[in-house]
């Protein structure tokens, strides 16, 4: 039998709560397709910091680069809101994807359709929306220099660089064209060329990668603005949408309320070589934290992603998606998408009606 070494870094917040859910369902989808996975758990984020001073330490990086996928829950907390900025979680998890070269980030959005009415938004503007939102995740405005802050004349000025290089625009393109290829055949570039240079780069590094190689993709850009707002006014128009560091986290967190819930998007994060980092959406959710009230289905969706891209274990995948469908389906939800005639269940139940789903 086949075994898989998986870096589990559960974080903060709700994330040991959600990464318990998730391993369950992992142990018991691996015993049933004859795969073992073993689970190496390590510091990162806030609890990292309380162990060892930082959020990534390198003992925690070493074992994301010896394993062959790596699953994260959430980091961060306000606890940490005083520390300079490159000691808080923000950082660890920015130096963990610059460390394994993470520079593609997936974050697929499907109206499950038993959540159509759990939306903010009507039924007929997100029925069949299945939208893959290919943020670049290691370049850009998050990682640009100079940054920082000076103090001159009375005066205090802060700034970040917003720089991409050709071939980082190269790379991710190829990986939304590649991606467009296998779904719909459409790419949607979003950048805001008409004031930034950086984005003036980017259209015309995509248009030329377009006429080389991707001819057979059908290649639209957009501008940031009418981006977001096209994603609320009609979202169905969108198959793959590329975007930079910056416009994909904004995008991405208003795409994922089109399925109802932050709580339901999971994500990965790939580089050329090496494992992947897949993890929800979300974030550590302090206000709930410890009170059994998260949503488990994101880092469940994240988990069966990690089996399908980085362990080639479609079928165990299609098992743990399949549960959260019957799950949905049979009217369990959790706090963030109760409906009516719905029964609430906390973050542990929830994993229990997974688990008893998987059966069928
Ligand atoms: C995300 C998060 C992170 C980001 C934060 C926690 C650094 O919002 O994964 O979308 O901005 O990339
Ligand atoms: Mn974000």
């Amino acid at each position: 039998t086949s075994s898989h070494r998986i870096t589990l870094l559960a974080g903060d917040g709700i994330g040991p709560e959600i990464m318990a859910v998730a391993r369950q369902l992992l142990d018991a989808v691996s015993r049933r397709h004859g795969f073992a996975l073993a689970y190496d758990e390590q510091p990162m984020g806030g609890a990292a910091i309380d162990a060892t001073g930082m959020p990534l330490p390198d003992t925690t990086l070493a074992a994301c680069r010896a394993a062959d996928a790596v699953l994260l829950a959430a980091i961060g907390s306000p606890r940490f809101d005083s520390l300079p900025r490159e000691r808080r979680p923000e950082s660890g998890l920015l130096a963990l994807r610059a460390g394994l070269g993470l520079f593609a980030n997936l974050r697929p959005v499907k109206i499950i359709p038993a959540l159509i009415g759990a939306s903010t938004l009507r039924p007929e503007v997100i029925e069949g929306v299945d939208l893959m939102v290919v943020r670049e995740l290691t370049g850009g405005v998050y990682f640009g220099t100079p940054k920082g802050r000076v103090e001159a004349d009375g005066q205090i000025r802060a700034f970040n660089t917003m720089a991409y290089s050709d071939f980082e625009i190269d790379r991710i393109a190829r990986v939304g064209f590649d991606l467009a290829r296998q779904r719909r055949g459409r790419l949607c570039s979003v950048d805001k060329a008409n004031v930034l240079d950086v984005s003036q780069l980017w259209r015309d590094r995509v248009e030329s990668l377009h006429g080389d190689s991707y001819a057979d993709v059908a290649l639209s850009h957009m501008y940031v603005d009418n981006a977001a707002m096209q994603l609320v006014r009609d979202p169905r128009q969108f198959d793959v949408l590329l975007t930079s560091n910056l416009f994909g986290d904004i995008l991405s967190d208003e795409a994922a309320m089109l399925s109802g819930s932050i709580g339901m998007l999971p994500s990965a994060s790939l580089g050329s070589t090496g494992p992947g980092l897949f993890e929800p959406i979300h974030g550590s959710a302090p206000d709930i934290a410890g009170q059994d009230k998260a949503n488990p289905m994101a880092m469940v969706l994240s988990a069966a992603m990690m089996l399908r891209v980085g362990l080639q274990q479609d079928a165990a995948a299609a098992d743990l998606e399949a549960a959260v469908d019957r799950v949905l389906t049979t009217g369990y939800r959790t706090g963030d998408l109760m409906g009516d005639g719905c029964t609430q269940l906390g973050c542990q139940a929830m994993g229990e009606q997974l688990l008893a789903a998987l059966d069928g």
